[in-house]
């Protein structure tokens, strides 16, 4: 699977990709991840990549022909699944996303700042839009960061235990059951017995109660949809 991300900060990418799991992925040859400085494809003598709003209004807009230019030079090279763009008033992001995205060959994700970005890179380029949530940060870059992660941890061979990803919480509409580990007792605040006693279906019919009690008490509208 195939990122491209397109950024006027591309710096602020940089560290969350060279880490963990994401660096893993990457070494495995299971994801590649490029970032492109916005910058670059910038026309005129100033380099600039945003202009003052049509109609007046605070804020600078992103213009149309940097991206364009970084989009269609992405799209000659290869076929691309989605571009996305990530924004506080797209669809927010959630596990059944991250798993429909997980099974796709390469996605363009442009990040936006200023006051937005010009309506018409949105009408001709962008496939789907994003949010990571109902609150706004300065710029598009984290939330394609929380996005990549989101991914690239569900593509088959990227965590080493491939199970693991599926008892996630979300994943199967629930949320975890409390983890322990050693030591047992620790200045008298003891780890339940039942994980201790190596009943293994006992112990699977505990985590699924506490799960489930987890999930009414934090989040009940997960067991209702
Ligand atoms: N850009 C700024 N805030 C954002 C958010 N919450 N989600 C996605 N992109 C954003």
């Amino acid at each position: 699977m195939r990122f491209d991300i397109i950024s006027v900060l591309p710096g602020l990418l940089e560290s969350p990709f060279a880490h963990s799991i994401l660096q893993r992925a990457q070494k495995k040859g299971i994801a590649e991840i490029h970032v492109h400085n916005l910058r670059d494809y910038a026309t005129n003598k100033h380099k600039s990549v945003d202009d003052y709003p049509y109609g007046g209004g605070s804020g600078m807009v992103m213009m149309i022909e940097p991206f364009a230019l970084c989009i269609e030079k992405l799209k000659a090279e290869r076929e691309y699944d989605e571009v996305i763009f990530m924004t506080p008033d797209g669809e927010t992001l959630n596990q059944n996303i991250a798993n429909q995205l997980s099974v796709k060959g390469n996605i363009i994700i442009l990040c936006g700042h200023y006051k937005g970005i010009d309506q018409r890179v949105r009408d001709l380029y962008v496939t789907r839009e994003m949010s990571i949530g109902d609150y706004v940060l300065s710029g598009g870059e984290l939330p394609a960061a929380v996005l990549v992660d989101s991914v690239v941890r569900l593509i088959p061979g990227v965590l080493s235990d491939e199970t693991s990803a599926l008892s996630d919480s979300f994943q199967g509409d629930l949320l975890d059951a409390p983890v322990y580990t050693r030591p047992a007792d620790w200045n008298g605040h003891k780890v339940p017995d039942i994980l201790l006693s190596g009943n293994t279906p006992e112990i699977e019919k505990w985590r699924f109660e506490q799960a489930l009690e987890r999930t009414k008490t934090r989040r009940p509208d997960l067991l209702n949809e």
